[in-house]
């Protein structure tokens, strides 16, 4: 690593520098080196880190205090009875496992609950949860309602699941055919859309009809709930905690990311039926942990704890969704494309209408990516084609939408910042024809996304460099 000076004139290393905001110059350099992807960009070049909510949110204050005051032990620590009775207090499910991490409860659902040639009804997919049904030999079944779709409205729940597609599913394949339904909360890759207490009970009402299963994704929950609370009539009245409890009592199994729910890092996954626990159970010592731990440490199954109880604060969970929507709300009355109505986890920029010069084979999503990072130091994340895995056959699955994804990490921005980050954005939307394609030059099979290295289509990325230092001379 190329020792640089620091703010405080240290040549050593540039590890302390959280905060930099280099010269565009540098900017260029550093994404070349990480090959166009965001994902492979060092956190010394990044100025405003909005690739994910994930593990990075700030703790609270109780959240750290709770970690000096943790039980160590292998097996029956105190520190996991009082995480276990938590949840059990919140969702009202008598059985718990501990998970290192969300994907780490998507792969021990899908082992037990998904057989070769079974299909799996959501109203959208996440990338590892749709990674774990197919290697299990099961399919995904996205039915979201058409309007989820719709990059521009103002229906307030964008997430739901349309019923009538589900029962359409039942009739066609036949309900043993259904290894469970799972409705995720937040809906990730369509822009955060929440989903509304009314849906969840149709579909509870279906999988009642048919004796299916159904999962709730809660990973993005604290948002969702926020949402209903602020959108839904019949959660105007209903505390946080009671409007978790009614979506609760709809569900057979309730698994999370703790890295994005409870603002730590770990998950669990919470089941009403203990014959389905014991068949999920033996998979916990096998791929996580021991039954008390999951993989996670103590101290941060204790901050969990207190994370998991600060979500049913409302002051608490509308800090990310009212950034949130006074960023979108800034760049759509400055005409720059953006996912409506504001939704969860991030600001989602529309990037087939900012560069609809750029075709999908070109990944448009990355280049925005790429060219904000240049344009500003943010970190955004893909969220297109890029982000998809290719057919058997080698030919490209191009995405529904083409989205660049500002997350708003809990307590870690401040308003100017996020003013920073609209007065950069829409530069680059005046200057979006200077923006170019990508093309890969290490494609792994794989979750491409996470270790791809691409090039730009020709020298975009110098001439729009070069338009940055003619409009804003010496500034950085
Ligand atoms: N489900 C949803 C809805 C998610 O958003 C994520 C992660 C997972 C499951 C997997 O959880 O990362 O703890 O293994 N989303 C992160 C993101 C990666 O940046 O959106 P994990």
């Amino acid at each position: 690593m190329a020792a640089r000076p620091c703010r405080w004139k240290c040549t050593r290393c540039g590890w302390c520098k959280k905060l930099t905001l280099a010269p565009i110059e540098e900017r260029l350099k550093a994404i070349a080196a990480a090959g166009n992807n965001t994902f492979l960009l060092q956190n010394r070049d990044i100025f405003m880190d909005m690739l994910t909510d994930s593990g990075v949110n700030a703790m609270s204050d109780r959240q750290m205090a709770a970690m000096m005051v943790a039980d160590d032990s292998y097996a029956g620590s105190a520190t996991y009875e009082k995480f276990a009775a938590k949840l059990v207090e919140l969702f009202g499910m008598d059985f718990i496992l501990p998970t290192h991490q969300g994907r780490a409860c998507e792969n021990i659902l899908s082992q037990v609950l998904v057989k070769p040639g079974t299909i799996v009804p959501m109203n959208y997919h996440f990338t590892t949860t749709k990674a774990h049904i197919v290697l299990n030999g099961g399919t995904v079944e996205e039915i979201p309602h058409d309007r989820g779709l719709e990059v521009t409205s103002t229906h307030p729940f964008k997430g739901d699941m349309d019923i009538a597609k589900l029962e359409a599913l039942v009739a066609t394949h036949g309900a043993q055919k259904i290894a469970f339904v799972r409705m995720e909360a937040g809906t990730n890759l369509i822009g955060g859309q929440p989903i509304s207490l009314a849906n969840l009970r149709e579909i509870r009402a279906a999988c009642d009809r048919h004796g299916m299963i159904f999962v709730l994704d809660a990973s993005l929950l604290a948002d969702n709930l926020w949402f209903n609370k602020t959108r839904e009539e019949s959660c105007k009245d209903l505390s946080i905690a009671e409007i978790t409890r009614q979506i609760a009592d709809l569900c057979d199994v309730i698994y999370f990311s703790a890295r994005k729910l409870g603002c730590a890092r770990g998950g669990a996954i919470c089941i009403r039926s203990e014959a389905l626990y014991r068949k999920m159970r033996v998979l916990v010592p096998l791929y996580e942990g021991f039954l008390t731990y999951g993989g996670m440490s103590v101290r941060e199954i204790e901050a969990l704890t207190v994370g998991l109880e600060e979500t049913m604060d409302v002051d608490m969970i509308s800090q990310g969704p009212l950034f949130i929507d006074y960023m979108v709300r800034e760049l759509d009355k400055r005409g720059v494309p953006v996912i409506t109505p504001p939704g969860g986890l991030g600001c989602h920029i529309d990037v087939m209408r900012f560069l609809p010069h750029i075709p999908q084979a070109q990944y448009p999503a990355g280049a925005l990516a790429s060219a904000l990072f240049i344009a500003s130091g943010i970190r955004g994340m893909e969220r297109g084609s890029l982000s998809e895995q290719r057919n058997p056959d080698g030919t490209e699955v191009y995405s529904n939408m083409e989205l660049l994804r500002l997350a708003m990490p809990r307590r870690v921005f401040t308003l100017s910042q996020v003013k920073y980050a609209i007065d950069r954005i829409d530069w680059l939307y005046q200057n979006r024809d200077l923006v170019g394609g990508l093309v890969f030059v290490e494609e792994p099979e794989i979750l491409r996304f996470f270790y791809g290295r691409l090039d730009p289509v020709g020298d975009w990325q110098q001439k729009l460099a070069a338009k940055f230092r003619a409009d804003f001379g010496d500034s950085l």
